[in-house]
């Protein structure tokens, strides 16, 4: 995450030389010709064509700077060239752009897709000529598949903590991608370690100051999450992280509730903000019961009858399909911001592994020989 490009790359081409070497994955048609390759790529990318982009910045703390400005598809084209891998990237897609793929390919009425895991992000199909900057393109589609990179949305009516500003203000990235940092999985924890640091600075429940809780990122989500979900009657769980993660043993019962309690809010918060992020976006593809079609103006009248189409918006990442008390926010928040009379109409599917079946999809699609057998 913080070292060069050549050596991330190789990094990447190394275990792909083993895959490759196995033999028994590659299908008897591409043995006789070159081989393909589909790259899902999850960072901003100025897309320059379907199969090359130049890395805008980093995200979720890697940090690589001679990467930045560069065409990610040549670098890994090099690696590849390096190990005598003889393999052409085809396709280059941000990890939404694959899971919109996958859903898509199962079911035409996909037409968004979003990713909550270690960072957050959507996209979604749009008309081709509501896209300004596509305009004088030469283009032949419709449609456009526009990557939102909505982690750096920001918006001066987000109400935020005065651990978010902390977070943000210590991050390497401050002021910058707001939404993430209090949506995604990277986070989540460290807002929960923040607050639980101000609680035993101000209250007396902790015992001894514990030099582990001022360790940022220690409180990783997922033990986050195990403690929030943790059900034993002694909340077993939660003593085990703060014993062993943040060194703080003996806390009370009440003291260990109240700590899930802290999870709870901060996930439903999460949950709460990325629905609103979805229909925000449906909206925008007027799918949300608004009247409009593009911008979503307001809600018909009470009475009134519009026709609602069936939209489904696939999702992925680890925050969704492993958080089940995340997920039963989520899905709460989308059905009260949309309304009984439109809920229906959205279906939330989990697609896994979309982002890597997705570009192999893409890459295939673009294919002369229409193989594809190396994914990442
Ligand atoms: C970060 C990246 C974005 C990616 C998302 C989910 O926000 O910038 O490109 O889609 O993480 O992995």
């Amino acid at each position: 995450m913080t070292s060069t490009s050549e050596e991330l790359f190789d990094f990447i081409a190394a275990p792909l030389k083993v895959f490759v070497g196995k033999g028994d994955n590659v299908s008897e048609l591409s043995k006789l010709g070159k081989r393909e390759l589909g790259f899902t790529f999850s960072f901003p990318v100025k897309q320059i064509s379907f199969s090359s982009g130049l890395l805008i910045k980093w995200t979720k703390g890697f940090a690589i700077e001679d990467t930045v400005g560069r065409d990610v598809s040549q670098c890994l084209q090099h690696a590849l060239s390096r190990r005598d891998l003889d393999i052409q990237v085809t396709a280059l897609i941000n990890d939404t752009v694959g899971t919109l793929a996958l859903g898509h390919y199962h079911d035409e009425d996909t037409l968004v897709a979003v990713i909550i895991g270690t960072g957050t992000n959507a996209c979604y199909l749009e008309k081709a000529d509501a896209i300004i900057k596509s305009q004088g393109l030469l283009t032949t589609s419709r449609d456009m598949v526009v990557n939102v990179e909505w982690g750096n949305f920001w918006s001066s009516h987000l109400p935020r903590t005065s651990y978010d500003i902390d977070l943000d203000a210590e991050s390497p990235n401050p002021n910058d991608l707001g939404f993430e940092k209090m949506i995604s999985g990277m986070y989540l924890g460290d807002i929960v370690r923040r607050v639980i640091l101000r609680m035993s600075q101000e209250l007396d429940v902790f015992g001894p100051d514990s030099s582990k809780l001022h360790v940022p990122f220690i409180l990783r989500t997922p033990l986050m999450a195990a403690m929030h979900e943790d059900e034993s009657p002694d909340l077993r769980e939660v003593s085990r992280v703060l014993k062993d993660i943040l060194e703080i043993p003996d806390v009370p019962l009440n003291i260990r509730k109240l700590i899930i309690k802290v999870c709870d809010i901060v996930t439903c918060r999460t949950a709460r903000l990325a629905a609103a992020g979805i229909v925000g976006i449906l909206k925008k593809i007027g799918r949300d019961g608004s009247c409009g079609v593009a911008g979503g103006k307001a809600r018909p009248k009470v009475g009134s009858q519009i026709k609602m189409k069936r939209t489904v918006v696939a999702i992925e990442g680890g925050l969704y399909t492993k958080y089940t008390l995340f997920r039963e926010y989520l899905n709460e928040a989308m059905a009260q911001i949309l309304g009984e009379d439109v809920a229906p109409y959205v279906i939330i599917k989990v697609t896994e592994d979309g982002s890597g079946i997705g570009a192999a999809l893409l890459a295939a699609s673009r294919s002369a020989s229409s193989v594809v057998d190396a994914v990442l």
